[in-house]
């Protein structure tokens, strides 16, 4: 697949908590380590035993993005692995693997009106598998392969969305709750809503400029549905766990410049606030607000502003989450620099270039299996967000629920070796007690 973001290949869980020790070559005590994965690059098995499909299963036929046409048809097949599966992971010494479920398996129309009970018996199967051999599931309800009868009624754009999530959600819960003790909602609502409705890169395709706030708004709503109703409905007799995972990079100024310094913190802000102030705050953040109003009032695009929430709506968000699972690959610099386009995008309301310092090491990919040159390793990145984020959001318990490398066609494949292991020391060997938690 050319798809980097979607594919979770090594990945790292981790739990962060004040007074937990941390030594390298020793995982602290309340430390986590997984793998993950996402349905629609693993299960295949795409329109067997009354699975419906999903947004990438017709986005990745319709635009030839996947590399092999078959797409997420086969995948790894893990639908017809998971026994051997479940004891790869067992020889791999893990305690938790992360994996979403299907919605268009479970719901072939995406709503309640028909539940395929072969769906529900597949990931019975594979859960009671991973319990049996000493491994947690975590569970994420959405990964991105919305029931394509969903998106034929408006997907995430229509309001209906939540009610659709929230019904899926209560489906899961009931089935899998006693089981399942780690969910995250939606994963990386960023890419969903940017990647899916602006740049179309991503499932379902489209490119519309302005939709990424919309989006986005829905993605935060229906999250907090769902969280309020496992909250109100099942925590007391589960006693689980539900967060949302956003991604982001790690951004430095690329000058100690007060404008650069101001870029990377406006970076941060419209890519971690935009989803955890709402959260945390019950509103997005100033900053945001102000300069979307702006800058697309200036463009004569006066319409396109954030969304309100309701004070409903705050109620329900406020402490919406507990935890915060975090999706991370890579580092960039930022300089602060007026954009001129005319065209309204979520990067353009920033006002900043994004770049990478030459100095940080390429990683050797084999350039004639893989184009992409500008990920290098930057595994400080992943300590420094999690710092940011620790000391930005009251100390939350943090998973960090994707990381890695695409492959590049062979297992000859030394850069991905040493990612990892550069992304998961700068983890261990973090200093991440003494320095921003305690100060
Ligand atoms: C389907 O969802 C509705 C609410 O929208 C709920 O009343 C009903 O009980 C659900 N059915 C099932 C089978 O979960």
């Amino acid at each position: 697949m050319k798809n980097t973001n979607f594919v979770t290949f090594g990945l790292i869980l981790a739990v962060f908590n004040v007074g937990a020790e941390f030594t390298f070559d020793k995982y602290p005590e309340h430390f986590i380590f997984g793998v993950g994965s996402a349905a629609y690059v693993t299960e295949g098995a795409w329109d067997i035993d009354g699975k419906g499909p999903s947004i990438w299963d017709e986005f990745s036929i319709k635009s030839g993005w996947t590399e092999s046409s078959d797409g997420g048809q086969i995948a790894a097949n893990g639908y017809h692995y998971v026994q051997e599966d479940v004891q790869r992971l067992k020889h791999l010494g893990v305690s938790h693997y992360k994996l979403s479920l299907s919605w268009p398996r479970l719901l072939p129309h995406g709503t309640n009106s028909s539940i395929n009970e072969a769906g529900f018996q597949y990931y019975d199967y594979v859960f009671d598998e991973l319990l049996a051999n000493g491994i947690k599931p975590f569970v994420a309800l959405y990964h991105w392969d919305l029931p394509q009868t969903l998106q034929d009624d408006g997907g995430w754009l229509s309001s209906d969305s939540i009610t659709w999530f929230k019904d899926y959600a209560n489906l899961c819960f009931e089935r899998y709750g006693d089981r399942v003790k780690l969910w995250t909602t939606i994963e990386d609502p960023f890419s969903i809503a940017y990647k899916g409705y602006v740049t179309g890169e991503h499932a379902p395709g489209f490119q519309h400029s302005g939709n990424e706030y919309k989006v986005g708004h829905q993605l935060l709503l229906a999250h907090a549905e769902v969280y309020q109703l496992y909250q109100s409905k099942f925590r007391g007799h589960q006693g689980g766990e539900v967060g949302l995972t956003i991604s982001s990079d790690w951004y430095v100024a690329s000058t100690e410049d007060e404008d650069d310094i101001d870029a990377a913190r406006r970076a941060f802000t419209f890519r971690v606030g935009w989803f955890l102030e709402p959260l945390y705050r019950g509103d997005y953040p100033r900053v945001m607000k102000q300069r979307i109003a702006h800058k697309r009032k200036t463009l004569g695009y006066r319409h396109q502003k954030l969304p309100k929430f309701t004070s409903e709506d705050k109620a329900k968000l406020i402490g919406a989450t507990d935890f915060i699972g975090i999706s991370h690959f890579k580092t960039k610099l930022v300089t602060g620099q007026v954009n001129t386009s005319p065209s309204p995008d979520f990067y353009n309301d920033q006002d900043l270039v994004l770049s990478v310092d030459p100095s940080w090491p390429k990683l050797e990919y084999r350039p004639e299996l893989n184009h992409e040159s500008d990920r290098r390793l930057t595994g400080f990145g992943l300590e420094e967000l999690l710092k940011y984020v620790t000391s930005s959001y009251d100390n939350p318990v943090i998973y960090v629920t994707q990381n890695g490398l695409d492959t590049c066609g062979t297992l000859k494949d030394q850069h991905r070796i040493e990612y990892i292991r550069d992304y998961t020391n700068s983890v261990l060997q973090g200093k991440l007690i003494s320095t921003s938690l305690y100060n």
